[in-house]
């Protein structure tokens, strides 16, 4: 019998994020630069990433089978990014190849000293996947989809928020009755509201030394779903959340997480 390319071993179902991937060029640097200064980095690499495309990568990490959906365009970077989604198990059937435009790059400086992230994205022209792609998905091979629901502190200070709890009961009445909302808030750890109204919190669980905080938000959305999608109560999985993202903070890039 043909294996189904969609299922994971033994018929599991998947989870699929939808959303960015890009090329990631990152610098580690001793110490975040001053504006047009000239400086050498310690380490520099390529990394595939984006937010669903990093959160793929912890799920297959964690052992979940799970697909990724969003644009790309034929070229050097593409071929990159497929090679490391196959590397890792990511299934990439649903990719939805852009016949223009090119793929999304950022150039992102992580500091050695505090293990902050500094993003530059250049976000191309590349079209967005559209609810025709979506419409070819065999929503029955899946057991979660995941569209950037989770809120994150970057775009809740956006909104004036100063703190998950006050993002969450602000935002509690832009949502559909019976959701749950979850927003991450760096070394405060994540907090949740619950559909039935109740408010959850984890505290963060810091690594020994903060290396690398590129992919913390993606990494803790990545752990709180397949903890979710396992039938973990929602404190449940934001803790779970925070301890696989303090564990992605302690290293460089994600390989080491579990
Ligand atoms: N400086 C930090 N110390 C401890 N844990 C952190 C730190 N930064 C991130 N984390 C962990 O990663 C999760 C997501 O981090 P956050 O900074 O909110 O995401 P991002 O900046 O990637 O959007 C937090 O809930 C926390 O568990
Ligand atoms: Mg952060």
């Amino acid at each position: 019998m043909a294996a189904n390319p969609s299922a994971g071993p033994a018929g599991e179902k998947r989870i699929m994020c939808v959303g960015l991937v890009c090329l990631d060029i990152i610098s580690v640097v001793e110490a975040y630069p001053a504006e047009d200064s000239d400086s050498r980095c310690v380490s520099q690499r390529w990394q595939r990433g984006g937010n669903a495309s990093n959160s793929c990568t912890v799920l297959a990490l964690l052992g979940a089978p799970c697909s990724f959906m969003g644009s790309l365009a034929p070229g050097h970077s593409a071929d990159f990014i497929v090679a490391d989604f196959r590397r890792r198990g990511v299934d990439v059937t649903h990719v939805a190849w852009q016949p223009r435009g090119d793929v999304p790059c950022a150039c992102c400086v992580v500091s050695a000293t505090s293990g902050s992230r500094t993003i530059v994205l250049y976000d191309t022209n590349l079209p967005d996947v559209t609810a025709r792609d979506f419409e070819r998905v065999d929503l029955s091979q899946y057991k979660w989809i995941h569209w950037e629901v989770f809120i994150s502190k970057d775009l809740a200070q956006h909104l004036g928020y100063q703190s998950a709890p006050e993002a969450l009961q602000g935002l509690h009445s832009c949502v559909q009755p019976g959701a749950t909302l979850i927003c991450a808030w760096a070394e405060k750890g994540a907090d949740a509201l619950g559909p039935n109204g109740e408010l959850v919190h984890s505290d963060a669980f810091p690594p020994e030394t903060l290396v690398d905080t590129l992919g913390a938000g993606d990494t803790f959305n990545a752990a709180t779903i397949f903890a979710l999608s396992a039938g973990k109560s929602l404190q449940d999985a934001i803790t779970f959340g925070c301890q696989i993202a303090g564990r992605k903070c302690g290293i460089q890039g994600f390989d080491s997480i579990v």
